[in-house]
Parts: C-alpha cells; sequence; structure tokens
C-alpha cells in the first residue's frame, strides 16, 4: 500500500537525488524503487545532465526502443528510416510496405506549401472602423516592428507571409484577431512565431494608443499564440502500381479483389468517423515515430492531423485510393509541421544520428519521409485488416511479451516460437504451451 501523499513544497528545488528520495518514499521498498530509478539514468553524466534539461523535474530517463524500418524508396531515395515507437508490429508492417513498394517506385511525395499559423486574440471595445480602416498601417508597423526579430529568419528565406483581421465579435462581444502566417524555412517555429506574436501585442497596443480617441480599455490584448492548426503545411505522399502487381501479394487473393477490398476499407473510414479515428491513429503510428526519432513535437503534429482530418465537418480518413482503369493509386494527404533545426535537433544525440540517417534531410524532406512511414503503416494495417485480420501479427509479436509476462526460460522460447507458427497466439494457448514443454522436460 502506497503512503498518503502530503502537499510537496519547492519539489523543484531538490536535487535529483532528493527527488528520487521523496517519490520513493510514499512507496513500498523505497531502496528498490531508488536502485530502479538509478538503473534508467545514463551512465554517462553528461549526457544524464544534457537529458535532466529537456524537461523538468526529472528522475531517470523512461527510454523507448528506437528502431529501424529498413527498404524505404522515397522520391526515388533509399532510406534507413528512424522509428521511435514501443508497439510491437508497427515496424514491421512499415518494413513490409515499404519492401513491397521498394520495387514499384516507391513512395513519392510533393510538398504542397508549408505555411505556419500564429494568432494575437483581442477584445476591441472601440469602434470597429478604426482598426479596419487603418489596418493596412497597421500591419505595416506590425511588420517594421519585428525586423530585428525576423531578420534571421528573412536571411534564410521564411519570416512574416501575411497578416489579416478576422472579426469573431458574432461569436463573442468584441472579439477579434490577427492572424498571421509565417514561413519558417527548416525550423518547426514555434519560438519564432510566438516571439513575433508577442511583440505585435506590443505594437499593436502602442499604435492603438497613439490614435484620436483611444480609450482606456479600447484595445485588451487575450493572448499570443502560434496555432497547431496548419492547413497550409501539407505533404501530399502517394505509391501506385498496376493492379495485376497486387496479386497474390496476399496469397490466394486477385489483385483486383486485393484492391476492391482495400477500397471498400478506405470508403469506410472516409464516410464512419469510428473507423476513421482506429484508421488516422494506424497512420500516425507511423508518423508519430519518425516525428519522435526526429525530435518533433508529436502533440502538434497529431492535434493538427486530426484537426485538419474534420475540416469537413465530419472526421474523415486523411487517406484515400483511386482505382483508375489498370491503377492503383493510394495517397495520403497530411499537414504537418516539422523542423530539422532548434528545439531537440542540435541537442539530443539520437536526434543527431536520426539526422544523419535520413542524409541532414530538410524541413521539406522530413515531412516526406515522416508521411511516408504514416502511409506504409496504413497500408499495412489496412491489407491484414481486409485480409487475415490484424491480430494473427499481432499476436505473433505480442509472443515475446507473453513469454516474458509468464517468466518462460530462454531455453524454451525457440520451441514456443515454432509451436506459434501453426497456432493461434493467446495468454492461455502460451501458457498452456510452456506448462507442456515443462512436463516434457521431467520426463
Ligand atoms: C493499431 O495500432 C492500428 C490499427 O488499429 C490501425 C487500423 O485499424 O487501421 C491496426
Amino acid at each position: 500500500m502506497n503512503k498518503p501523499i502530503e502537499r510537496v513544497e519547492g519539489f523543484s528545488k531538490l536535487d535529483q537525488i532528493e527527488k528520487r528520495e521523496l517519490v520513493a518514499s510514499v512507496l513500498e521498498n523505497p531502496n528498490d524503487v531508488m536502485d530502479l530509478l538509478q538503473s534508467f539514468a545514463h551512465q554517462d553524466a553528461e549526457i544524464q545532465e544534457l537529458l535532466n534539461e529537456f524537461s523538468e523535474n526529472t528522475l531517470t530517463n523512461f527510454p523507448l526502443p528506437y528502431c529501424i524500418a529498413p527498404n524505404f524508396k522515397i522520391d526515388g531515395k533509399n532510406y534507413l528510416v528512424p522509428m521511435v515507437i514501443e508497439e510491437s508490429s508497427v515496424v514491421a508492417a512499415a518494413s513490409n510496405a515499404a519492401k513491397f513498394w521498394f520495387d514499384k517506385g516507391g513512395f513519392r511525395t510533393e510538398i504542397v506549401n508549408t505555411e505556419k499559423v500564429g494568432q494575437v486574440h483581442f477584445i476591441w471595445n472601440d469602434d470597429v472602423k478604426k482598426l479596419t480602416d487603418n489596418f493596412a498601417s497597421l500591419k505595416q508597423e506590425l511588420i517594421n516592428g519585428t525586423m530585428d526579430i525576423t531578420e534571421n529568419m528573412r536571411n534564410r528565406g521564411g519570416g512574416i507571409l501575411d497578416i489579416v483581421l478576422k472579426d469573431f465579435s458574432h461569436e463573442e462581444p468584441g472579439l477579434m484577431q490577427l492572424f498571421a502566417t509565417f514561413e519558417t524555412v527548416d525550423s518547426m517555429g514555434a519560438n519564432f512565431i510566438n516571439s513575433c506574436l508577442e511583440r505585435f501585442a506590443m505594437l499593436f497596443k502602442d499604435w492603438y494608443n497613439s490614435l484620436d480617441g483611444a480609450q482606456e480599455n479600447g484595445l485588451e490584448i487575450v493572448m499570443c499564440i502560434l496555432s497547431n492548426l496548419t492547413p497550409n503545411c501539407m505533404v501530399k505522399c502517394w505509391v501506385e502500381c498496376d493492379i495485376s502487381d497486387l496479386d497474390n501479394y496476399v496469397p490466394g487473393t486477385s489483385g483486383e479483389d486485393f484492391a476492391r477490398r482495400f477500397r471498400t476499407a478506405i470508403r469506410i473510414a472516409q464516410v464512419d468517423s469510428f473507423r476513421a479515428t482506429t484508421h488516422n491513429k494506424g497512420i500516425y503510428n507511423g508518423v508519430d515515430a519518425v516525428v519522435l526519432a526526429s525530435g518533433n513535437d508529436f502533440r502538434a503534429v497529431e492535434a493538427c492531423g486530426h484537426a485538419f482530418a474534420s475540416m469537413s465537418g465530419k472526421y474523415t480518413s486523411l487517406t484515400d485510393v483511386k482505382i483508375d482503369g489498370s491503377r492503383f493509386v493510394f495517397t495520403l494527404r497530411l499537414p504537418l509541421a516539422l523542423g530539422v533545426v532548434g528545439g531537440l535537433t542540435n541537442l539530443h544525440p539520437l536526434v543527431k544520428l536520426t539526422n544523419k540517417l535520413l542524409g541532414n534531410p530538410s524541413a521539406k524532406t522530413l515531412m516526406g519521409i515522416a508521411a511516408a512511414a504514416g502511409l506504409a503503416n496504413n497500408f499495412g494495417a489496412v491489407k491484414s485488416l481486409v485480409t487475415t485480420g490484424i491480430q494473427r501479427g499481432h499476436m505473433k509479436m505480442h509472443l515475446f511479451n507473453i513469454m516474458k509476462q509468464l517468466g518462460v526460460e530462454k531455453h524454451e522460447q525457440a520451441q514456443i516460437i515454432e509451436y506459434f507458427k501453426e497456432n493461434v497466439v493467446s495468454v492461455s494457448e502460451v501458457r498452456k504451451c510452456m506448462e507442456m514443454i515443462r512436463e516434457n522436460a521431467k520426463v
């Protein structure tokens, strides 16, 4: 039983050992907890220091598998794609799909656009005409007044693209916003955008106060923040082949039959939001794994993708399939704001490795790689779902976890793996098989 947890004062001020001790003290066997926490700390103190600094109140590390999906051909270039993921079968599914498409031209990508968004939300309690009539000059002041912040970005080919006024006063009295768009080139751009927005707010206040008849509460800035919804930061990724190339991809199934069933599965995800959610989750199995391996923000990427998937008013599939005569074309359209500079990218040793492995990609190239991983995972999942079902593959991968959980000895594993090549995996069946091996060993 855990001990009662008291209100904690000054936790962040404790050093790491003291933090561990405090946490361990509420659990049974605090010494074991201390040992466990220490066992996950990095042996290199400098690296541990670096990891500690990525967050706050760090006790230790929480490792996730760093994996490789080979055989990704993307726009004619071959990649070993790093994926960080804890779910068995995601990397296998991505690798199998990548291998299948490798000699059919691989994955093709197109960066549709790369525009990021930021907003200054405010309440306008004055005559709205004062704002709309003078907006052009305000906009110029905002752009001029942020030249120092945007200088480096402009030198790299980015900066502020536009600022427009949006009026939400029909939803909430006085509610309006400066809706700004940015090009942030190879960075995800969150800090850059937020810095620009906060400066906009300051300049906006000054501008308002200098107007004739400015009132004390005429302009209230509510908040300044980037938007993670970036529908105009879009990558398109697709694979295509002749339908006859799909013959016997699933043994005993014609290409035509496979393509027809596959298309129906995509249609289900397009018309039914319950299915679309799981379908898109399967896409993010691949996307998030690359996003994590490249040190990007998977929460932002997911929030954006799911919002985009609902922009028609109904949550729907992010992938589409076209059967055009004899051609099968499978496409993913994904808004994806990624960076290859800034954030963790120049700090985390494994993120640096990811970038090296991917040939130091630009943000655009990384968008294509993450999208290809998403499309590959979706292809693998839908293929299994409409043919063998996913449990066969999943449970085979899960067999190792079950064997671990049941305490199967190393020397018993090979027999169990052999047995389950032909039999359906379940915890109870694995237990039975283990017990049978142990009985036989007694004789
Ligand atoms: C499991 O992580 C992902 C799937 O459920 C995706 C799907 O159903 O398309 C297999």
